[in-house]
């Protein structure tokens, strides 16, 4: 971050209460929007929210829009406060602005981290356009428990995909130059394991080992930082008994001593408030106290820095170096971002107005979304659709435009959304039909609805159900118990099947789902998450076979909700389950330790076969590389895309390893008939983790590699990580 003379200038003469100040963060009420999206706490109306502009208690306001306004927020703060220091302006700007990008889930299942770094790019030039300097965004938690709600934000159950989308996130919003007007501050959180909260639910407490946590759950925000995210935002959940928010180890000792991170740590909405109710604070005093001595930098919304922090230094409680040092990095990374040149940057309303409708976004949103469907199954080729035959539109999700933004989507153009039935209507071919009937509601039956739906779907060649979670299933607070349709709705599916016309399920989830009955065991499944604006034409674009689907799954459907967490990146276990032998193996009663649709399966319509994964050499030298390759090739007589994954596997370790490890993974265009050698190089990085003994590192011994189309599938070869003073044989 560079240093800015004008910082300490301004450190020199800020009162307590104007350096408390720039450690607040405020709902923006001056241009409020969608107030709903948090608890309400401390409210305040847009007189004060000025007023504490004015008097310099409030340096960041956030979920507000508008550059109008935003300006006049800003003459405020620069010309009225005494100081003259800009405010920095926030909000929740997760998957899309105006125009709406698919679910961060959804997209990583793309497997195409640029795809994200050129839609977060998007994103950002029409946030700032619109009077915002600052996301919160991207959440790079890894969710390994598809019960979590949240999980629709991040990427998915893997470190190795999460870590890929996190980094080209943050390179998308914060762009080139974060000085320039369309650049936006990105935010990794939550900091950290909020992923892991037990049992899947909101807000739950973490134990967690010191090796998952530091393996699993803090990579992404390493590479969020790497990729320069100037912001990191705490987490609600304790881990092992300290609550991320007040937690030394994490936002003090991992964050600045072990990563040297010069930016700023901002509390999540009274998260510090909250460490009163988690028992760890005795009152709003001491929680103050707690979180920033932690390393809190700012406190989102309880108020808490505003009135606290000037007392506890008088007292003596927290040092003045340290409350320095906190705005030292706030006002730096205002300085970063151009505010001290230009106050009035990304406040602009002729570009706001000019941004408004940009016709390459919305291509961007319509390719973005289809490369992000994933095909499950097509069994006899039912996709893509063949011409002129009578279409059957079945569900809930038919003709619904309320749910294919998904959650976190606050300042969405509603009015230029499509969804499913006009996408398919734009797109049927010539001679096609198309019958278009709800069958029921997101949770409730319609009247007739059932039986108008079977009725369709007699008339029909094939049926295209619709169906899937509402989209307030997933998004925060929405942990489920059961990660499976609405009742109504798999009755709904197990009508229409009944009439035996073959059946394609376009399904819309914010998470891995447990498929039944009817629904597991359609003709085709497609996974179209939350797609947002382009939804319908997406969805079209695959279903008649415009677009073949390429993405594949970032988290593991299970057979079972029951089976949670279910990840494929498991330790292994002592009495592993075999083809042979399941009786006192590792499974349940009811299903196997498996996945019904592994980690990374997804089809295309080519057909893909592997050829066997060889190495170079049977040995990896300690500082070596070894060339890990496979021949890829589409036997099919459509054009594909395919993703080559690469897993490694350490056979012994001084820690129980994982099962397999996502290592690498490159998407391939294959023509029919055309073949391609993919290579990976491997070192030893590549299989270092967080060793028995707490140190980082590689250890030698056996390897197990697969270059392969998913989690569970492909054979392995060996090779042997020779000790650092070992030559090559
Ligand atoms: C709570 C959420 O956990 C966080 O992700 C979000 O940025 C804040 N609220 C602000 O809206």
């Amino acid at each position: 971050m560079p240093v800015d003379p004008r910082v300490e200038s301004l450190l020199a003469r800020m009162t307590l209460e104007e350096k408390a100040g720039q450690l607040s963060v405020f709902a923006d009420m001056v241009r409020p929007f969608a107030p709903d999206v948090n608890p309400e706490a401390n409210r305040r109306n847009a007189d004060e929210v000025i007023e504490q502009v004015r008097a310099g208690r409030a340096g960041t306001l956030f979920n507000g829009v508008g550059a109008a306004q935003g300006r006049e927020i800003q003459r405020v703060a620069v010309e009225e406060s005494r100081l003259g220091i800009p405010v920095l302006l926030a909000a929740d700007v997760i998957h899309g602005m105006r125009t709406v990008f698919p679910i961060p889930l959804g997209e990583a299942a793309s497997f195409e981290p640029e795809l994200a770094r050129r839609t977060a790019r998007a994103t950002a030039v029409e946030a700032t356009a619109a009077g915002i300097h600052w996301t919160y965004a991207p959440a790079v938690d890894i969710a390994r428990d598809q019960r979590w709600g949240r999980g629709a934000e991040g990427a998915g159950e893997d470190t190795f995909l999460g870590c890929a989308f996190a980094a080209a996130r943050v390179r998308g919003f914060q762009g080139e130059d974060l000085r320039a007007p369309d650049s936006l501050l990105a935010t990794a959180k939550h900091f950290a394991a909020y992923g892991a909260v037990a049992a899947g639910m909101d807000y739950n407490y973490v134990e967690i080992s010191e090796g998952t946590l530091r393996d699993v759950h803090l990579p992404p925000f390493k590479a969020a930082l790497d990729a320069g995210a100037l912001a990191v935002m705490t987490a609600f959940n304790d881990i092992n008994g300290v609550p991320a928010s007040a937690n030394r180890a994490l936002l003090t000792g991992v964050l600045r001593e072990q990563w040297g991170f010069p930016g700023l740590v901002v509390s999540d909405y009274t998260a510090d408030m909250e460490l009163v109710a988690h028992g760890y604070a005795a009152d709003d005093r001491d929680a103050t106290l707690r979180a920033f001595t932690a390393g809190m930098d700012m406190s989102m919304q309880s108020g808490f820095y505003a009135e606290h922090l000037p007392a506890l230094v008088e007292s003596g409680q927290v040092t003045l170096e340290m409350l320095d040092a906190a705005v030292r990095r706030v006002l730096s990374v205002k300085a970063a971002l151009g505010l001290f040149d230009d106050p009035y940057r990304s406040l602009d309303p002729v570009r706001e107005a000019d941004a408004s409708h940009l016709p390459a976004h919305e291509a961007l949103a319509r390719e973005a979304a289809r490369r992000s469907i994933v095909l499950l199954k097509n069994e006899g080729d039912a996709l893509p659709l063949q011409g002129g035959r009578r279409i059957a539109l079945v569900g809930p999700f038919a003709r619904d435009v309320d749910n294919i933004e998904g959650c976190w989507t606050l300042f969405g153009d509603r009015s230029r959304y499509v969804g499913l039935e006009a996408g398919i209507r734009a797109a049927l071919p010539p001679g096609a039909v198309l019958d278009v009937v709800d069958g029921c509601a997101l949770e409730t039956p319609l009247d007739g609805g059932v039986d108008a739906a079977v009725a369709a779907a007699r008339d029909a060649d094939v049926v295209l159900l619709a169906v899937g979670e509402p989209q307030r299933y997933s998004g925060e607070a929405q942990s489920r118990t059961q990660i499976v349709l609405p009742a109504v709705q798999q009755a709904l599916a197990e009508a229409v099947a009944a009439t035996g016309t073959p059946l394609v399920v376009l399904l819309r989830n914010g998470r891995a789902l447990a498929l039944e009955g009817a629904v597991r065991d359609a003709q085709a499944i497609l996974v179209t998450w939350f797609l947002g604006s382009q939804t319908g034409h997406a969805v079209a674009d695959v279903v008649f076979g415009r677009h073949g689907p390429s993405a594949r799954l970032p988290v593991s459907f299970p057979h079972d909700s029951g089976q949670q967490p279910y990840f494929y990146n498991h330790p292994r276990t002592g009495r592993p389950e075999t083809p042979q032998m399941s009786e006192f193996k590792a499974r349940w009663r009811e299903q196997p330790n498996a996945a019904l649709y592994p980690f990374g399966h997804g089809l295309g319509y080519g057909r893909i076969e592997y050829g066997a994964t060889t190495v170079d050499a049977a040995a990896l030298a300690w500082d070596g590389t070894l060339a890990v390759r496979a021949s890829v090739r589409n036997a099919g007589t459509r054009a594909a895309e395919e993703v080559v994954q690469l897993y490694l596997h350490d056979r012994v370790g001084s820690r129980v390893r994982p099962v397999r490890e996502l290592k690498g993974f490159v998407k391939l265009p294959l023509a029919p008939g055309e073949s391609r050698d993919v290579v990976f190089e491997l070192t030893r990085e590549q299989v270092a983790f967080t060793r028995a003994d707490g140190s980082f590192g590689a250890e030698p011994g056996r390897f197990d590699v697969w270059i392969a189309p998913s989690a569970a599938a492909g054979e392995p070869v060996s090779f042997e990580l020779l000790p650092p003073a070992a030559s090559l044989p």
